[in-house]
């Protein structure tokens, strides 16, 4: 099996990270709509995403994206309720999915505020499944077109946090995360999913990521420690948009 290489995109500053993930979304976007009729996105919580989703419904973006043609899911999220402050949700709903053209039944959220999350995450392989068209459990994952990612200062990515559960998960789509670290529980898409991605854009900016991209793209192999490691498309694009806080220690890219 080949390993893909990450290709590292060093641009200005952390405005031009979002800029760049949007002119990026507007070509995969076109390119799969043209070929298959559909685009289908894994969304990131986190601040830069959050520039970039504004930046998406704003002009230019707005007015040449089909956005009826596009199914929106999301990476991971936390466990509180749709209009919770800490809502990946309600980020992306409010920078971006409310002001745009885009059909209530294409927006799939993870319902993590269920009481039961196992429960929640297997409702949310159900709808993953029916979307892409797979049996549930399916040993063949669901295929994004493209998923966002954002990296913590502790390497995760995700809510794959550093030494949990969710690590290991290699059958399931979609899995409760207990994350003793921060003393809650998430929900996330595991490896299985994320890896067959056709993209997988990293957005990475601050100068609290120099240390761990680093370490992530040029250290010793560690995933437990550092989960956005183990993040390699089986046959996939692998991009990483870093500012230049972001990139102040790596030596090779
Ligand atoms: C979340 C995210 C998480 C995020 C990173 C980076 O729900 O917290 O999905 O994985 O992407 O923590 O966040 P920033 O881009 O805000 O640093």
């Amino acid at each position: 099996m080949t390993m893909v290489v990450p290709e590292v995109q060093r641009v200005a500053d952390k405005e031009a990270v979002s800029r760049e993930a949007a002119e990026e979304f507007e070509r995969l976007a076109r390119a799969a709509i043209a070929t298959k009729g559909r685009f289908t996105v894994a969304l990131s919580g986190g601040s830069t995403p959050k520039r970039l989703y504004e930046i998406l419904a704003a002009a230019p973006y707005r007015d040449r994206i089909d956005w009826g043609s596009i199914e929106f899911f999301f990476g991971d999220e936390r466990s509180v309720p749709p209009d919770d402050p800490e809502s990946n949700y309600r980020m992306a709903r409010e920078a971006m999915l409310a002001s745009l053209p885009i059909p209530a039944s294409r927006i799939h959220r993870m319902e993590a505020e269920r009481p039961n999350l196992d429960v929640a995450a297997l409702g949310y392989e159900s709808t993953l499944a029916r979307v892409f068209g797979l049996r549930p459990g399916s040993h063949t994952p669901p295929a994004f077109d493209l998923v966002y990612l954002g990296m913590g200062p502790d390497g995760h990515t995700a809510s794959l946090f550093p030494h949990t559960g969710a690590l290991r998960e290699t059958r399931r789509w979609c899995v409760p995360n207990w994350v003793p670290q921060q003393d809650t529980n998430r929900m996330t898409l595991t490896y299985p999913v994320l890896n067959r991605a056709a993209e997988v854009i990293f957005l990475v900016a601050g100068s609290d990521k120099a240390e761990p991209l680093s370490e992530v793209l040029e250290g010793a192999p560690d995933p437990e420690r550092l989960p956005s490691q183990r993040i390699r498309p089986v046959c996939g694009r692998l991009l990483f948009l870093v500012d230049p806080p972001a990139a102040a220690k790596l030596a090779r890219y």
